[in-house]
């Protein structure tokens, strides 16, 4: 039996207890467990987030640049916040001794071949709570053929998600033949935000940008897209963090990249550091002839 304690005397009387809010725009109502899962997506200090998306194989099998995950991408994992992936490449090729956050894709159905708006999730919240998720990936295809189906997948995955204390992301997927201007991104993000999403993944534009975001409740991450020269890369996500995006969740324009270690830590100090275009590259440059 341990000693009866002493009475104490450190109560601060005249120091009322703070009620903090959360760093997270749109998250102060969210339980504990959400938003300790977001802090580990989300850096608290910057309040941003770089996300490394290697999750392509899911519809289009081994992308360029991924044929080999355990000798392309565990060397600038480390670098990322945020690994966004699918479970079997989580399970197959990434240490469990990886300590960054695991983004798990949480939809799919069809390939490359088939019209990818016909989705249906792709995996349990059991299955994501033993693989320790920080947040779950869902597809929406606003305007698309299956966009109900797509919509209806979030929601279910969201009331998922509530429940087991596990944030989703809305990807907000854009066809082919859609106009991808800043209506239309509005309309996504806000109809994902609306549903539950507890963040969503949408591409820059250089026009209204600031709109998207502005008129999203919930943060978002600035989705990569095709390969484009590394400058234009860099002040892609510096344009989107200074107009109000999160962070980034890049694949291609990484490890696409002639050297993704640089670009990687380059990205980095544009979200986490607001470094300018110019001197990024530079940093790039530097850290790709070392
Ligand atoms: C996009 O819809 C998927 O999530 C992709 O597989 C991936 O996240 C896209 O990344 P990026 O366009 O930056 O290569």
């Amino acid at each position: 039996m341990p000693a009866p304690d002493k009475e104490g005397k450190q109560f601060y009387i005249d120091q009322p207890q703070e009620s903090q809010g959360f760093f997270l725009k749109g998250s102060n109502s969210l339980d504990w467990g959400m938003k300790n899962r977001l802090s580990r997506i989300f850096n608290p200090v910057s309040g941003r987030t770089v996300m490394l998306a290697i999750d392509h194989g899911y519809f289009q099998g081994p992308t360029t640049g991924l044929e080999r995950i355990d000798l392309n991408i565990l060397p600038i994992a480390p670098y990322a916040d945020t690994l966004m992936l699918t479970r079997g490449i989580l399970r197959s090729l990434v240490p469990a001794s990886y300590t960054r956050a695991i983004v798990l894709r949480a939809s799919g159905g069809p390939s490359i071949l088939k019209e990818l708006s016909n989705e249906q999730l792709a995996m349990d919240m059991e299955d994501a709570v033993r693989l320790n998720a920080a947040a779950l990936a869902v597809q929406v295809f606003i305007g698309g053929e299956h966009e109900t189906q797509s919509v209806h997948n979030m929601t279910r995955l969201v009331d998922m998600g509530n429940r087991f204390g596990i944030p989703i992301l809305a990807v907000t997927a854009v066809g082919k033949d859609m106009a991808r201007d800043a209506r239309y991104f509005r309309l996504a993000c806000r109809i994902c935000a609306e549903l539950g999403a507890h963040y969503v993944k949408t591409y820059y534009i250089p026009e209204g940008f600031e709109t998207v975001t502005a008129s999203c409740p919930v943060p978002i991450v600035m989705a990569g897209g095709k390969k484009i020269p590394e400058q234009d890369a860099l002040t892609m996500a510096y344009n989107a963090v200074q107009e109000g995006a999160s962070g980034v969740d890049m694949g291609r324009n990484i490890f696409q990249s002639e050297s993704p270690v640089a670009m990687i830590q380059a990205v980095g100090a544009v979200v986490h550091e607001n470094l300018e275009p110019a001197k990024a590259y530079e940093m790039y440059l530097d850290l790709k002839n070392k």
